[in-house]
């Protein structure tokens, strides 16, 4: 016998019954803000198809980094765009380009914000590929190297956490030990362990013109189709060293990280991707959706999956409206 006796209804009646016995809650600490540094000074410029995201020059990205900081969002992830692409993203291991200034500039303005850094080829090769290219592939091999020196750049900038996005086989085994070997064995690495050949990365390429210029990314980013093979990905991730995994794009790969969370219990992270903001953005534009709720209930489904943080395009101003409605 169920109903009359059982009425769900009864725990949803008043707002504060609904806050009683709320299973998941969001806060400003569950986000890191994803922030794009460019060549040049003064510049703060809308990126076309990320609207309200920014490039950024090195001389004023410390201002979106406070803001972080002040709503109380613990980490930002830095992705750069150089002032020239080569054959083997020699920008991407450069001590003085432009992340690693950028580092330095939100070290020493905003000491107490964690800055993670993107650590991959792909927006600074010529050909737009995550490594070194050999007979027209991707050569995992040499690739590890390049990560290797990359990750220790931004460590040496002051980076507190590395995450490698290229896909290459090894690479977290490499970049560890290349880090302990320059002394930077404090250094976190988040892996992004089950990442996904994915159409969602759209806008993210456009602003940072990384699209290959040839083929695409299916030799080293996940087929779509696997849910195994990503169990796989993080163990070979958590056995050569990470210290924390990412599963990505996000709402379309929940049950991914579902899986993820439940079998390996570690610190595990979802990636809310450029795509999946865009999307809210245009139908947001259009008068479709309601674009604070849309977005506060996608945020909420990574933790309701596992999530134990989200990189999202949104971490600033959902922190911020997390902030206003904090003892309503
Ligand atoms: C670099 C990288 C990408 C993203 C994060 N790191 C692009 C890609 O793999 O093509 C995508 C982020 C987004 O779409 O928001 N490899």
């Amino acid at each position: 016998m169920s109903f009359p006796i059982d009425r769900p209804r009864r725990l949803r009646r008043t707002d504060a019954l609904r806050r009683l016995v709320r299973e998941t809650r969001l806060d400003p600490s569950d986000f890191v803000q994803p922030l794009f540094v460019v060549p040049g000074a003064g510049i703060k410029n809308e990126i076309t198809s990320l609207p309200g995201q920014f490039h950024w020059s090195v001389d004023r990205i410390a201002e979106a980094a406070r803001r972080c900081y002040s709503a109380g969002v613990p980490a930002v992830i830095l992705f750069g765009i150089p002032s020239q692409k080569d054959e083997l993203g020699c920008a991407a291991y450069d001590d003085h380009a432009e992340v690693q200034m950028a580092i330095r500039a939100i070290k020493r303005e905003v000491p107490d914000l964690l800055v993670m850094t993107d650590v991959c080829l792909c927006e600074y090769t010529s050909h737009g590929h995550c490594g070194a290219i050999c007979d027209g592939d991707v050569d995992n091999d040499k690739t590890l190297e390049l990560l290797a020196k990359t990750a220790v750049s931004h460590a040496k900038a002051g980076a507190d956490i590395v995450a490698p996005s290229d896909m290459m086989d090894g690479r977290i085994a490499a970049i560890r030990r290349a880090l302990d070997s320059e002394g930077f064995e404090h250094v976190t690495i988040l892996s992004y362990a089950a990442k996904y050949a994915s159409a969602f990365y759209g806008p993210f390429r456009i602003a940072v013109d990384s699209a290959p210029q040839f083929g695409d990314r299916r030799g080293y980013q996940m087929d779509p189709a696997n849910a195994e093979e990503a169990l796989r990905e993080v163990e070979l991730d958590l056995q050569e060293g990470a210290d924390m995994v990412m599963v990505k794009p996000g709402i379309a790969y929940l049950d991914i990280l579902q899986s993820v969370k439940q079998r390996f219990q570690r610190v595990t992270s979802a990636y809310h991707v450029s795509g999946e903001y865009a999307m809210i953005e245009a139908a947001a534009a259009r008068g479709w959706v309601d674009r604070k709720r849309l977005v506060l209930e996608s945020l909420l489904a990574f933790k309701r999956a596992g999530a134990d943080f989200v990189l999202t395009y949104y971490a600033m101003e959902a922190a911020e409206w997390l902030n206003e409605e904090k003892y309503r």
